[in-house]
């Protein structure tokens, strides 16, 4: 350690400032705070346990040679993970939802701390855990992180429930500021935004704290007979404050209600210079609007969020489970629904239409009993219809239910497994910890009948599950709208958001799951290339290139300008988020000057002159030769008998891996909400955790990088 004096430590904090911050300090240089600093740090937040310092990844306890090695609480572990459970995981402070999260992904595969060890006597590595947490209760716990990382030039990271698709919320090194615990919520019956004018009429609202989640949500509005807008997911885990308002938020009630960007009112934000500061369209108007879409946590930590509520209805759902006998009758079953696709859209329904190994199922909602829309029910039963007169596809489900509401159907869709109908979104498979999400958004041109068959084509030749969600359509396409937010103005005429993913277990190589995705997205894409189509932000492909036009269309250049000004040291940069251009994988080092627009993320720091920081990984390249790997089917090899494809017998091999099939209506694939747990081919070799660092028992640092300290300052 060269963390000597607090003098030593003030003069490199001044060498890192004046190179310009090409480097976050990391845990082991100079200019990292002292245990004397941090001890200061953590005397300011609300009580002495809320700074966590040495911070160790969840799976540690289950490392013989681990010092937090105890086998109650690994056993204890292992229940909530391999039974997955929902609730617990997105309630972690040192994991994410996935294992390929927490880890860094290099081009040997997995560094981290698989939750339970691969080999007997592997090490559980630090990976892209922060080694620091501030378990927030307080706004003040935000700004005295946002202010102690922002004079120690910290890398800084926020954590609400982990869900997020690429590691936005973890990072090498890092400050967390975890949010999850800050459960805040109030029902206005007429709110009216700060600064507004004078006799602006409120309207009805529901402010929530960050930390609040979709349940929670759904369950406070329903209790006053009213409605939000807001997302999918089992056991309605997904926050409700925190990425899903800030990367825009879809939602199946969004054709009657618009995005999530559509509804918000206000938010409360702490700055990157740690202000705390009302955003609304009134009094920071340019803040309001790139706040909403720009992506978390780019324009600051959120602390709460108003939005929109909506009278209460009844919710009448379509359900629908399928399953073709070949390859030549899933075309035509596909082809049907594409035909159908746009129509069903332009009757008023929201859902998603999970399809995988020759099944497709459909839930769908529209408001009203009977749906407001006079289209609603006969054009969802002219699809029931014909797809009943498919020979060789069995139709198992396909009938309308009514729920007393919108929470009803959550709540028996998502919460309750027993009570699921149709495609069961709470279904899991035991050990898939690893998961790898991309979408696309499809222009309703795309989608349209004239091209149900080439469409279809390109859908049946999936090799991974797809949840595509079906929000679009409606008041969404107002386009009127599109320049109102940072939101993608790509939604506004995109009636589905093709969304997909790959899983796997601990051993499965991560590269494998990021090239099966971004290889499955490829032929969609090429179908409607940004800015026409478009990249949800908060399902963002981890290997997409033109991201800032993929994310944010042509409104990328006055996103990048509102964030200069608001973040001109770069406090709070996520890898493919705003202005992350010249930043490595990990945001540790810039790895250009700034000449280069460096969209691809992946020259990877060591191919620049600018020097390698410590603990600063290799950048995973795109296409790593893991590709095609020896024999055994992988999800990035399409052309082998791909596991979607192949007959159920051929597949599911072992309960790890059960679902080649396709959803059954009883117990059917896995949830969309899952995202990941899905058909996956038979792991494609064992992957050992890389073991060259060793846990670090006492070092309050808790990283594991190596102690290089110059080569940072050098930069
Ligand atoms: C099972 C599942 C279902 C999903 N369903 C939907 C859906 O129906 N509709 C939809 O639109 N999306 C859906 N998503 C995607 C979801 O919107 C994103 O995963 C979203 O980023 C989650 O936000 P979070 O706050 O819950 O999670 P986190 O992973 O904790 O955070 C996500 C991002 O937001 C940042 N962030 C979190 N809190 C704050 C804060 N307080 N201030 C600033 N930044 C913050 C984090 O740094 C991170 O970059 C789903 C994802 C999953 C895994
Ligand atoms: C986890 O629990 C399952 C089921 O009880 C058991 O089969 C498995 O061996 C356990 N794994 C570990 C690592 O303890
Ligand atoms: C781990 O154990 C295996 C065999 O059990 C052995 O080959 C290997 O050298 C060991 N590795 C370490 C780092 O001890
Ligand atoms: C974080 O704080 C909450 C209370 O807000 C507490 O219940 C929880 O145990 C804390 N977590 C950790 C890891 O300290
Ligand atoms: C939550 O609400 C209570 C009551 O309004 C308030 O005292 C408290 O400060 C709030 N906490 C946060 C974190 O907003
Ligand atoms: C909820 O409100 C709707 C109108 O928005 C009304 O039709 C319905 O009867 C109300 N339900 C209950 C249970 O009060
Ligand atoms: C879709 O709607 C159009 C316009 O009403 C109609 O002509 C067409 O037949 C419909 N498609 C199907 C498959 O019903
Ligand atoms: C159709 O699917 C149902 C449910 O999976 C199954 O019970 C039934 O046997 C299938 N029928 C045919 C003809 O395959
Ligand atoms: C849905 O999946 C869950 C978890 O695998 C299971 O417990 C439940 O029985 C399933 N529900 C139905 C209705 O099949
Ligand atoms: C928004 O829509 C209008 C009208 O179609 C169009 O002229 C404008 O270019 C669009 N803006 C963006 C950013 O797509
Ligand atoms: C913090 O930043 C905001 C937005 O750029 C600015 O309005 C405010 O004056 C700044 N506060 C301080 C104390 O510098
Ligand atoms: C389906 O995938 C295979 C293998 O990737 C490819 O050769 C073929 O062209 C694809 N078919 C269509 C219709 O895209």
């Amino acid at each position: 350690m060269k963390r000597t004096t607090t003098a030593l430590s003030f003069l490199s904090l001044g060498l890192a400032a004046s190179a310009g911050r090409s480097c976050k300090c990391m845990p082991g240089q100079p200019c990292f705070p002292t245990q004397e600093e941090w001890t200061a740090f953590g005397s300011k937040l609300s009580t002495p346990e809320t700074l966590i310092v040495g911070q160790r990844p969840m799976g540690a306890v289950c490392y013989p040679s681990d010092p937090l090695f105890d086998v109650n609480a690994c056993q204890a572990l292992n229940s909530s993970v391999n039974g997955f459970n929902h609730v617990f995981m997105s309630a972690q402070i040192d994991a994410t939802n996935w294992l390929n999260l927490d880890s860094v992904v290099t081009e040997k595969g997995l560094d981290g701390c698989p939750y339970f060890p691969l080999a007997q006597n592997a090490t559980c590595n630090q990976g892209r855990v922060p080694p620091y947490a501030v378990n927030v209760t307080s706004v003040q716990d935000i700004v005295e992180a946002v202010n102690f990382a922002s004079e120690h030039n910290l890398r800084l990271v926020v954590k609400n429930t982990g869900h997020e698709a690429i590691g936005r919320p973890f990072g090498v090194g890092a400050l967390e500021i975890f949010t999850h615990n800050l459960k805040n919520l109030t029902i206005h019956d007429s709110f009216v935004p700060q600064g507004a004018p004078e006799g602006t009429e409120g309207v009805p609202a529901m402010t929530m704290a960050a930390g609040v989640d979709w349940r929670q949500a759904y369950e406070s509005i329903e209790r006053v007979n009213r409605s939000v807008v807001g997302g999918l997911s089992p056991v309605g885990t997904v926050g409700a404050a925190g990425g899903w308002q800030l990367g825009t938020g879809q939602s199946v009630a969004s054709p009657v209600f618009g995005l999530g960007v559509d509804n918000n009112l206000e938010f409360t934000v702490v700055l990157p210079n740690g202000t705390v500061t009302t955003v609304n369209e009134y009094l920071t108007p340019d803040l309001w609007w790139a706040i909403r879409g720009g992506g978390g946590p780019s324009f600051g930590v959120l602390v709460d969020v108003t939005v929109k509520s909506h009278p209460g209805a009844e919710y009448t759902s379509a359900f629908f489970v399928s399953q073709a006998a070949d390859d030549e009758s899933y075309l035509e079953l596909l082809t049907l629904w594409m035909k159908y696709h746009n129509n069903i859209s332009d009757a008023g329904w929201g859902g998603v239409w999970p399809f995988v190994g020759r099944g497709l199922s459909l839930s769908f909602g529209a408001r009203g009993n009977p749906p407001e829309n006079p289209n609603g029910l006969p054009t969802f039963q002219a699809f029931f219809d014909d797809a009943k007169k498919l020979s060789n596809v069995n139709v198992s489900l396909a009938e309308f239910h009514v729920f007393s509401s919108f929470g009803e159907f959550v709540e028996t869709q998502l919460v309750d497994p027993n009570t699921v109908i149709g495609f069961n979104s709470t279904a899991i498979v035991p050990g898939q910890v690893q998961s790898v999400t991309g979408s696309w958004l499809m222009p309703r041109e795309v989608t349209a009948a004239e091209n149900a068959e080439s469409f279809a084509k390109l859908l049946a030749n999936m090799t991974i599950l797809a949840v595509p969600f079906f929000v679009g359509g409606g008041v969404v396409e107002d386009v009127s709208k599109n320049e109102t937010s940072a939101a993608n103005p790509a939604w506004r005429h995109t009636l589905t958001d093709l969304t997909m993913s790959a899983g796997g277990p601990a051993s499965i190589d991560p590269n494998l799951l990021e090239q099966a995705v971004h290889e499955n997205l490829k032929p969609f894409r090429a179908l409607a290339p940004p800015p026409y189509g478009g990249q949800y932000v908060n399902e963002a492909d981890v290997l997409e290139e033109e991201w800032q036009i993929a994310h944010w269309g042509t409104q990328y250049p006055r996103l990048l300008a509102i964030k200069k000004e608001l973040d001109p040291n770069d406090l709070l940069i996520v890898y493919h988020g705003v202005n992350s251009e010249d930043w490595d994988r990990e945001i540790i080092c810039k790895t250009t000057d700034g000449t280069q627009s460096g969209s691809s993320g992946s020259s990877g720091s060591s191919g620049s002159s600018e020097a390698t920081c410590p603990g600063a990984p290799t950048e995973s390249s795109p296409s790593s030769p893991s590709q095609g790997s020896e024999g055994s089917t992988s999800p990035s090899s399409p052309a082998q008998g791909s596991p979607s494809q192949g007959s159920p017998s051929e597949g599911s091999p072992s309960p790890a891996q059960p679902s080649t099939g396709a959803p059954s209506p009883d117990h059917g694939s896995h949830g969309h909400g899952s995202h990941g747990h899905h058909s996956q081919a038979s792991p494609s070799g064992t992957l050992a955790p890389s073991q060259s660092s060793p846990a670090p028992s006492s070092v309050p640092s808790g990283g594991s990088e190596e102690e290089d300290d110059d080569i940072c300052e050098s930069a």
